[in-house]
């Protein structure tokens, strides 16, 4: 599996999806490439999850590709597709609470399909990447605070050393500094060849490290451009973002 000459690593290509009969994602085109954050933003309601969804098999896509590394996706079973190379932290974080954080890296390891090495390899890494929860490795999750549960999480997505991120509203509910170490983590997967897309309804945050930024409203792509160019754009601000 390699990359699209051009460096596309995830592609969405007219995108339809539903829950039932009704009809959410109505064509969204987007890419991720390697090595840098992307960042899709919209309102509550927008499509931001279901396009998260829908990459991971998780939603009924009738219409449209998504293609990862080149390869087509639609129709695979989500634990396929997670073993293509595809992490993903969703938005409830979806741990196990009486579990300590070890544990809780050990069943992710288990349910990537990890043998010894690789599994032992995915700790080193993890664990080089949040110093801070090596330090509570036999701690209960419950008992972390909402920014280490969410290192937790994230963590929990990189143990089997995916090629791409899908990370939902990672800084909801945190204070300003935690959301900006939470950031901070993410810009650093990135600058690991890692591509991550990167939902949030936290806009100014998710503009600062993101390199290219979609606007989602209504289940369609309502404006993309670099970063900055969204930033610096006061219709699209206003109309779209609640900043
Ligand atoms: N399980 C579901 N069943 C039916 N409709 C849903 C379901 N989940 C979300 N929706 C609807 O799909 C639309 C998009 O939701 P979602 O992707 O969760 O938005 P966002 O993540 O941008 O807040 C909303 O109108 C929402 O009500
Ligand atoms: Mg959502």
């Amino acid at each position: 599996m390699s990359d699209d000459a051009d460096g596309r690593l995830l592609e969405l290509d007219a995108v339809q999806a539903y829950y039932g009969l009704a009809h959410v994602l109505q064509g969204v085109s987007l890419e991720v490439r390697p090595g840098e954050v992307t960042a899709l933003l919209g309102r509550n309601g927008a499509g931001k999850t279901t396009t998260l969804r829908s990459v991971m098999g998780l939603v009924s896509v009738r219409g449209g590709e998504i293609r990862f590394g080149g390869e087509a996706v639609t129709g695979r079973p989500t634990h396929r597709i997670a073993r293509m190379g595809i992490g993903y932290v969703p938005e409830d974080r979806r741990m196990f609470p009486g579990l300590t954080v070890e544990e809780n890296l050990r069943l992710a390891a288990l349910g990537c399909g990890l043998d010894r090495e690789r599994s032992r390899a995915g700790f080193e890494r993890v664990w080089e990447l949040f110093p801070a929860l090596r330090e509570h490795a036999r701690r209960e999750a419950a008992r972390l605070s909402g920014g280490q549960q969410q290192m937790v999480a994230i963590a929990r997505a990189l143990i089997g050393n995916p090629r791409l991120l899908l990370i939902d509203e990672p800084t909801q509910g945190l204070a300003p500094a935690i959301a900006r170490d939470i950031a901070r983590t993410l810009a650093g997967i990135a600058a690991t060849g890692v591509g991550v897309l990167l939902v949030e309804q936290n806009a100014v945050m998710a503009l600062e490290v993101a390199r290219r930024a979609y606007v989602i409203d209504e289940g369609r792509i309502v404006a993309e451009g670099p970063a900055e160019r969204i930033r610096d754009d006061a219709g699209i601000r206003s109309r779209y973002l609640a900043v």
